[in-house]
Order: C-alpha cells, then sequence, then structure tokens
C-alpha cells in the first residue's frame, strides 16, 4: 500500500486498492498459485462487476421480452474468461489429482471433480470467482473503514491480534474465537456485515398462479412470477431486531458471541435451509485473515470521521462505502 520508497501515502479512498487485494487472494483460493501468472484477470473481473451491475440495473428498465439483451455483454465476458481458464484446466486434469502447481488445494480441484465439460468448468470458475467476489470485496472494505473510522479502535483490535494463529480461527461456530486472539477483530466484522451486507438478501422467483398474500400483512400481495428479495440493509437496522441503536456501529455488539446466521434477524448470508450461502464460512475466514493482514502491516489515519447515516451508497443492488482520505504508514 505504500511505496518502497516513501514513508507513507495518502489515498482518497481505499476501495480501488482493497478490490484488487480481495480479487488477487479470493482467485488464488479458487485456482491457485496460477492465478499469479495471469495479472489481467484483475481487470477483467474489475470490469465484470461493472459488466453484471449495468446488466441489472438495465434489466430492472426493460420490459421481460427484452431482457436477453443484458446477457449479451455478460456472455461475451464469460468468452474471456475461457481463454484464460480452458489451458489452466487442461494442465490440471493431466496432473495426478488435479492439483494446483504448488500442491495447495483448491476449489477448482473440487469442480474438476464433478464437471467433465472443460467449457462449463471454465464457466463455473468464473461465476465462483464472481458471485462471492463481489460480496467479499464489499465487506472486507466495509470491515476496514469501520474500524479505522471508530477512534482507537484500529489499535485495539490490533494489539488483541498478537499471535492470531488461523487454526484457531472456527468459522462454523460463531462463539468459537470467544477468548482468542481473534475475538475482537471477529465481533467487528460480524457488526460491519450486519449493516452493509448486500442490499438484496434471498431472491425467490413467485411461482404461485395467483397473488400471494404475505403472511406478516395478508393486505399486501406478492405479485406473480416476479422476484421478491429479502433486504438485509433494511432488516438489520430494525429496533425488534436489535435495539433502538440498531442502525449504529457498535464494536462490541458481537463480543459476547455472534449473530444468529440464518435467523429471520440475520440475514446477510440468506435464511437457515438448503440455499444458505455456501461461501459463509469461507468468506468470515477470508475477511478476518485479510483485514488482520492490513492491520499488522500498516497504520491508517482518516482525515475525519464519517458518521454512520452517511457510510454507505446503493445501486442496482449492490451496497458501497463512502470514504474519508485517509493516511497509510508502514509499521
Ligand atoms: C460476505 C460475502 C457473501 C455474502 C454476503 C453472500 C450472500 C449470499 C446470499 C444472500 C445468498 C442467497 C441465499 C438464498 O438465496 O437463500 C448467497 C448464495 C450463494 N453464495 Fe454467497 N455470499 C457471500 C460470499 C460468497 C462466496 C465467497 C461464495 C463462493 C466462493 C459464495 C457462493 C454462493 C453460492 C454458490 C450461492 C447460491 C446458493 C444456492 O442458491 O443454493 N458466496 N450468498
Amino acid at each position: 500500500m505504500v511505496p518502497a520508497n516513501q514513508e507513507f501515502k495518502r489515498y482518497l479512498a481505499l476501495t480501488d486498492y482493497v478490490e484488487r487485494y480481495v480479487t488477487v487472494i479470493h482467485l488464488h483460493c479458487i485456482i491457485g498459485v496460477e492465478a499469479y501468472d495471469h495479472p489481467e484477470l484483475v481487470q477483467l473481473f474489475a470490469t465484470f462487476n461493472t459488466t453484471v451491475d449495468q446488466a441489472m440495473g438495465l434489466g430492472m428498465m426493460l420490459p421481460s421480452f427484452l431482457r436477453f439483451l443484458t446477457g449479451i455483454s455478460v456472455s461475451w465476458s464469460y468468452s474471456r474468461f475461457r481463454k484464460i481458464f480452458l489451458p489452466i484446466i487442461k494442465r490440471r486434469r493431466s496432473t495426478p489429482k488435479a492439483q494446483a502447481a504448488d500442491g495447495t488445494v483448491d476449489f477448482l480441484s473440487f469442480i474438476l471433480d464433478v464437471v467433465d465439460d472443460d467449457e462449463q468448468a471454465a464457466d463455473l470458475v468464473t461465476l465462483t470467482v464472481w458471485i462471492g467476489l463481489r460480496n467479499l470485496q464489499i465487506n472486507v472494505l466495509s470491515t476496514l473503514l469501520d474500524i479505522i473510522n471508530a477512534p482507537g479502535l484500529a489499535s485495539s483490535i490490533t494489539e488483541s491480534l498478537a499471535g492470531a494463529k488461523v487454526a484457531d480461527l472456527n468459522t462454523f461456530d460463531t462463539h468459537s474465537s470467544q477468548g482468542t486472539a481473534w475475538s475482537k477483530l471477529r465481533a467487528s466484522m460480524f457488526e460491519s456485515i450486519r449493516l452493509c451486507g448486500p442490499i438484496t438478501g434471498p431472491a425467490r422467483i413467485i411461482s404461485s398462479k395467483h397473488p400471494l398474500a404475505l403472511a406478516s400483512d395478508p393486505s399486501v400481495h406478492l405479485p406473480t412470477k416476479q422476484v421478491a428479495t429479502l433486504s438485509s440493509y433494511y432488516t438489520h437496522r430494525q429496533a425488534w431486531a436489535y435495539g433502538p441503536d440498531a442502525a449504529s456501529f457498535k464494536a462490541e455488539r458481537f463480543a459476547a458471541g455472534g449473530p444468529d446466521i440464518g435467523s429471520t434477524k440475520f440475514i446477510t448470508w440468506g435464511l437457515k435451509g438448503p440455499h444458505i450461502c455456501p461461501g459463509m464460512w469461507f468468506t468470515q475466514e477470508a475477511i478476518c485473515v485479510m483485514v488482520k493482514a492490513l492491520l499488522l502491516e500498516y497504520e491508517f489515519s482518516p482525515e475525519s470521521v464519517v458518521a454512520d447515516e452517511e457510510k454507505y451508497i446503493y445501486h442496482a443492488g449492490v451496497v458501497t462505502r463512502k470514504e474519508a482520505p485517509v493516511v497509510v504508514k508502514r509499521r
């Protein structure tokens, strides 16, 4: 983050750096070290994010019979990813156990085990990277920004992280890091995700032939064949769910234990059931590991504090963050 010949660097915003950082790490987790041979993938995924955002925005405005138009630019992007992923897949298939070049296990090994067609495998890699990437980028950035925005929080979390080992980070149990070096960072991460998560939560097509009355308010009917979504942004700010300060960032809110993921109070990864996000455990670990690396390496001094009600910007189904200029110094 700071060039070798400089002591510090002033950033107007951290978004661009963090998005590239997350893309590189996420790609490594999915396709292994070969991701580093293709630096162009970082820009391709950045462009793909914009393409999908635009397709979603346009899709909302177009009548249903014209929505196929939005798929044209998305299909073209898939073909560009295939050119990079197909040779990697072919090389992998020719090695015993389809392992990555450095012998580590990555997600591609699991895809190759169950998908025989190389093009389908390449498209699945693109989709797996992208489907998690946007949310991961938003939530790594949001966790970091919340930590450096709250006076004194970054120093207290950085101190607490001394000796934090990945082996002590059990993301299958939201209470497991209590009393470990990860506790403070993990609690802040859950609070940040609670407030920032994707603007739309689980989405479902109304397949009922007749308008469906809402159980909570039967005077409201869900129109047939339309898509209905639950908003985590709206739900998590309700006083019935998190009390009168539900809309404020409180780093210690989950200090005594993480949220009940998938309950009606915490829907960031969807509701408990067969479709709840299968990436949720990986994501929690990835956010903690990536934010820890940044906090231990750099000191962040924002030039002003951003108020909770001014932190978020919503567009085309995604939440992004408003930032204050920040000075980054190597420790
Ligand atoms: C902070 C990061 C993430 C958030 C907030 C998030 C959120 C969500 C949500 C709300 C759903 C819909 C659940 C439903 O329909 O009930 C979902 C589904 C899904 N997510 Fe995630 N996700 C994240 C990261 C990831 C990652 C990193 C991956 C993969 C590497 C991933 C893969 C998936 C897949 C494959 C589904 C579809 C599951 C299904 O329909 O059966 N997600 N995610």
